[in-house]
């Protein structure tokens, strides 16, 4: 059994600088990011969460603000405030702050899909959930890629590695799982497991990388159910407030961090490692989403993107004019369709990106 100093993977440290780089884009490109949240009830640590978002985003220039609806509030209520918050053009990003109360839970599908697609920086709704899934993703839910972010950082190696992953949520697990799996990025070979898996403990013992997203209180304390040899890396989303026998409310993981840290290589500490990755992460999804809304090369490059993920990335020239009269009704489409036709003699009937990006913004600007 390994017993030797693990290295904590430092969220607190490495979202400081994702925020630090988030401030200097809005500055120098001049962008108006807004993130706004829509909460129903008080649930308490949905509010601590909340608050640690507006703090963040007010440091860095996203300008914050909240629906706060009463615990009460009916499905039309919920869809009104969703549906207002769609129309406002000074909106990039909208948040339903989950969970929802009970009497709401059953509709929470449906309210999801109603988030405008391009304002959706959970990425919940199943459009963006579908583009992520074929690796090409707009958004990328904010766990996810903190977790990403914190093992690239550190340099932590994933291609070809066990990742195995407790937890299936569509916030955390499934998204994580299909993200660390995708082949032209971290290409780890990713088992997702829940409360009916068998041996689990059996799986955990080969992973090289271990996440534990699955909302229990120290769910991994016995360094037995990790690989003998200590290399192990360990990624806690869990958050839990709890009484210590002193009285003391304290916060705590999925891990049992005292158990386990001579039986790894790397650990994200509660707090401090996985839950400021979330926040900073969040709000460059925000960022992200304003550039989309704002910069006409973006709108481009997003639509182009999205049209062309069954061709591989390829657009036939009908399908380029049919982008840009999306772009821009009343578009000269014959005099560009003549244009595209003038520019590869050669073609063989299909358009990359760049020369769409050429041609869509030199006919803009004509
Ligand atoms: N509640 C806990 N985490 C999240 C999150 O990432 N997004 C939303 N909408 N609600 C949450």
């Amino acid at each position: 059994m390994a017993d030797q100093e693990t290295t904590r993977l430092d969220g607190k440290a490495v979202s400081a600088k994702v925020l630090d780089a988030l401030k200097l884009r809005i500055e120098s490109e001049k962008l108006s990011p807004h993130l706004h949240v829509i909460s129903v009830g008080q649930d308490v640590a949905s509010n601590v969460f909340i608050k640690q978002k507006r703090n963040a985003a007010e440091k860095i220039g996203v300008t914050f603000s909240q629906t706060s609806l009463p615990v009460e509030a009916t499905l039309s209520d919920l869809r009104r405030a969703v549906l207002n918050q769609n129309k406002d053009p000074s909106v990039s990003g909208i948040i339903v702050q989950l969970p929802l109360p009970e009497s709401l839970q059953s509709h929470e599908r449906e309210v999801l899909n109603l988030v405008d697609p391009m304002k959706d920086v959970d990425c919940f709704h199943p459009k963006n959930f579908g583009q992520l899934a074929l690796g090409q993703p707009v958004f990328k839910p904010a766990t996810p890629a903190g977790i990403l972010r914190l093992l690239e950082h550190y340099g932590v190696e994933t291609r070809g590695k066990q990742c195995v992953v407790l937890g299936k949520s569509n916030i955390v697990g499934k998204p994580l799982g299909l993200l660390l799996a995708h082949e032209e990025g971290p290409a780890a070979t990713v088992t997702l497991c829940d409360k009916y898996t068998e041996n689990v403990w059996d799986l955990t013992r080969k992973a090289d990388i271990l996440v534990v997203a699955a909302g229990k209180h120290h769910l991994v304390h016995d360094p037995g159910v990790l690989r003998p040899d200590g290399k192990v890396t360990i990624i806690d989303v869990g958050i839990h407030r709890v009484q210590t026998a002193e009285g003391k409310t304290v916060v705590q993981g999925d891990v049992d961090s005292e158990a386990v840290k001579r039986h790894c290589r790397w650990l994200t500490p509660v707090p401090g490692g996985v839950g400021p990755m979330t926040v900073a992460c969040l709000l460059e999804q925000v960022v992200e989403a304003c550039a989309l809304l704002t910069d006409p090369r973006n709108k481009v490059k997003h639509l182009f993107v999205e049209n062309t993920l069954r061709t591989g990335g390829r657009l036939t020239r009908v399908g380029v004019c049919q982008l840009l009269v999306r772009l821009e009704p009343g578009f000269p489409v014959a005099e560009l369709n003549s244009k595209l036709g003038e520019m590869d003699p050669e073609s063989t009937g299909y358009v990359s990106l760049d020369d769409f990006l050429d041609w869509a913004l030199a006919v803009r600007t004509n």
